[in-house]
């Protein structure tokens, strides 16, 4: 599939960004979502420079609805009807002992929950209509289980892995994809602030570039860090005594 187009959220930076900058050298158009409107505009010149034949960026906030849905419409618009979407936008939040604990877990939930399934729902009828596309989700190697120290995040990414895997059966009969996309640890702004070691550390171009061929070849699953495809399933095998031992040591590590 040559010179598609693909809707990303959390462009600006990090996975989104280096998944814009691989489609580009693809020769895919763009459209592009994130809050920093200053950044966008810096991953647009940065796109078109490595083909790109058309980017198209808006600065809004995923969890305002209204606005969300208005950034669709109009990038939807303007690619003509996008091949893909790709709800990649997503923040972390530390499990908290403290007075904040709700707020901190509410607002990762609103962003990597909600949102992420708002943009794809919304995104899902314009392909029904078209009956062709591909909708994709970033989830994580957090959402395999609920892991220490990242309940929320845990939950909202195991929440996001499951409404995508139903997704992609009900739309296989009305041709379209569903690509379920699960980073390990990519070095980004979300994973600076883990100061220990983080197992099978990627950079985040070369993440991009499994993510992007994942997409493109309508996978099922893209998964990266390439060890993670046997992990994963391991963690979700693990007896629970065994669990408990080794990830309350294992976050010990990563969280230095
Ligand atoms: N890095 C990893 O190791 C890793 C591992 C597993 C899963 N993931 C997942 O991968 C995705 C991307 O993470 P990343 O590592 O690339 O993080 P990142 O570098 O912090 O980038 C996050 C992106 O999301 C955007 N964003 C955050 N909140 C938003 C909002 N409310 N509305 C619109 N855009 C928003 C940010 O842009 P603005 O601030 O400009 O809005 C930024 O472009 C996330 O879903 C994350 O959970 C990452």
């Amino acid at each position: 599939m040559k010179n598609g187009s693909v809707i990303i959220t959390g462009a600006s930076d990090g996975i989104g960004k280096a998944m814009a900058l691989e489609f580009s050298r693809k020769g895919w158009s763009l459209g592009l979502i994130a809050r920093r409107a200053e950044l966008l505009e810096q991953v647009r010149a940065e796109c078109l420079k490595s083909g790109a034949p058309q980017v198209f960026v808006r600065a809004v906030d995923v969890s305002n609805e209204a606005e969300f849905e208005k950034a669709l419409d109009s990038l939807d618009h303007d690619l003509g009807g996008a091949t893909a979407f790709i709800a990649n936008a997503g923040i972390t939040g530390r499990s908290s002992l403290g007075p904040d604990a709700w707020s901190s877990a509410k607002r990762v939930l609103e962003v990597n929950v909600l949102s992420a399934i708002h943009g794809l729902e919304h995104m899902k009828l314009k392909m029904l209509s078209r009956k062709r596309g591909i909708l994709a989700g970033v989830s994580s190697i957090a959402g395999a289980r609920g892991m220490p120290t990242s309940g929320a995040y845990a939950t909202s990414k195991a929440a996001l892995t499951n409404h995508l895997e139903g997704l992609r059966v009900d739309l296989k009969p009305h041709g379209i994809a569903v690509v379920t996309i699960v980073p390990g640890f990519i070095r980004t702004a979300l994973t600076t602030h883990n100061k220990g070691k983080m197992p099978f550390l990627m950079e985040v171009d070369d993440a991009a570039r499994v993510f992007v061929s994942g997409v493109i070849a309508k996978r099922a699953w893209s998964i990266a860090p390439a060890p993670f495809r046997i992990i994963y399933p391991l963690i979700q095998m693990l007896p629970r005594s065994w669990f408990d031992f080794l990830m309350s040591r294992l976050y010990r590590t990563i969280r230095g």
